[in-house]
């Protein structure tokens, strides 16, 4: 597939997606209403790709409940005689946190966003989709490991939207099988940038997100890391994630398109993470030896909606697609940190 809509494309896991599409010789449509991230990371993109971004890559600035803009996008592919062959829906408000504070606003934008493009996708018969899920739908579970047959019990707004959106996009399946292909990617925890330095998570205001948050604490922006609980069942007490490379997970979606692609007819959901589980000390310890500075943490109380232990079982992914992830986490470490320490104060 040639010609790909990347909705958010312009975030943190859009926009290292995009890098990824380019070089496979895609062209990308993008589309981001910059509630969290800035246009300025086009000029990035050009820089790494070493110039001429606009023969590749188009951007639409706005919203995805636009249906006027969304009508723009397909009719502009058109005229330029390309037909958008698929979508990567990144677009999506995040925060768990934010959230449980402001339940409508994640509703209104996560859900009506994506029927929205679903319906302007089925009018201009694109009917490949790649879905941003997130392992947040698992909610509660006692498993070491998650397998995609896990129970989906969601505990927050963010959570209920993406679980909903799930069950959606099944439902439009199953009204049409020979019509949709669908593959819904669950991400774990992305983390690190690209390796060049040049391109990172430059998220709109106070990040929820923890290694944005070491980033801010290493570059001396905030004074000290709040750790949510240290009393959770797990070997040191403090939550277990699974951190996978932003660029592992960019290169999931070319995986993605490909096996779409080659599929007649499909639905399927894929775990997309490492495998391997990490406290949040042992990520604080990692950031901190390879790259030679002390972060000064705190514990806290729990915070609501968290869970002690999301690690991937991604063996799914690993025999279906043409994927698995290569970087370790001392890469996420190093490569988040070659970024960020750019914007330091001489
Ligand atoms: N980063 C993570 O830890 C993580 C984990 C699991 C799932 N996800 C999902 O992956 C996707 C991408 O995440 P990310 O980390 O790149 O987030 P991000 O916030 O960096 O990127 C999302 C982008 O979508 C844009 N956006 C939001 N609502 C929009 C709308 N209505 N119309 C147009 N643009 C809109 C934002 O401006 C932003 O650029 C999201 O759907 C997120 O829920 C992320």
């Amino acid at each position: 597939m040639k010609n790909i809509l990347l909705t958010g494309g312009l975030g943190f896991i859009g926009s290292h997606t995009i890098i990824s599409l380019i070089q496979k010789g895609c062209k990308v449509y993008v589309v981001d209403s910059c509630v969290n991230s800035r246009r300025e990371v086009i000029n990035d993109i050009n820089k790494i790709l070493g110039g001429n971004i606009n023969l590749y890559l188009r951007f639409f600035e706005g919203d995805i409940r636009n249906s006027l803009l969304l009508d723009q996008i397909f009719k502009e592919a058109l005229i330029e005689k390309t037909k958008i062959d698929a979508v990567v829906h990144f677009a999506a408000l995040k925060s768990s946190e934010q959230s449980i504070k402001n339940p409508l606003l994640y509703w209104d934008n996560n859900l009506n966003g994506t029927i929205s493009l679903l319906n302007k996708m089925d009018k201009y018969e694109c009917n490949n989709l790649v879905f941003s899920s997130s392992a947040y739908i698992y909610g509660l579970s006692d498993q070491e490991f998650i397998s995609e047959k896990e129970e989906i019990n969601p505990t927050t707004p963010y959570g209920k939207t993406k679980a909903a959106i799930e069950l959606l996009l099944n439902d439009l399946y199953k009204s049409n099988s020979k019509k949709w292909k669908i593959i819904n990617l669950r991400y774990f925890n992305p983390i690190g940038c690209h390796t060049s330095g040049l391109l990172g998570e430059f998220p709109q205001g106070k990040p929820n997100n923890i290694f944005p948050i070491i980033l801010r604490i290493a570059s001396g922006d905030c004074n000290k890391l709040k750790i949510y609980g240290n009393n959770w069942p797990t070997k040191d007490g403090t939550c277990i994630r699974d951190y996978i490379h932003v660029m592992d997970l960019a290169d999931a979606h070319i995986a993605a398109l490909d096996y779409l692609e080659k599929s007649k007819s499909i639905f399927k959901t894929f775990n997309i993470g490492t495998g391997k589980g990490t406290s949040v000390l042992e990520l604080v310890n990692a950031f901190s030896e390879v790259n030679n500075i002390k972060l000064p943490y705190e514990f806290v109380d729990r915070r609501n909606g968290d869970v002690s232990n999301l690690v991937a079982d991604n063996s799914l992914a690993i025999s279906n697609l043409d994927w698995r992830p290569k970087n370790e986490l001392s890469d996420m470490c190093i490569d988040g940190w070659r970024w960020r320490k750019k914007f330091l104060k001489p």
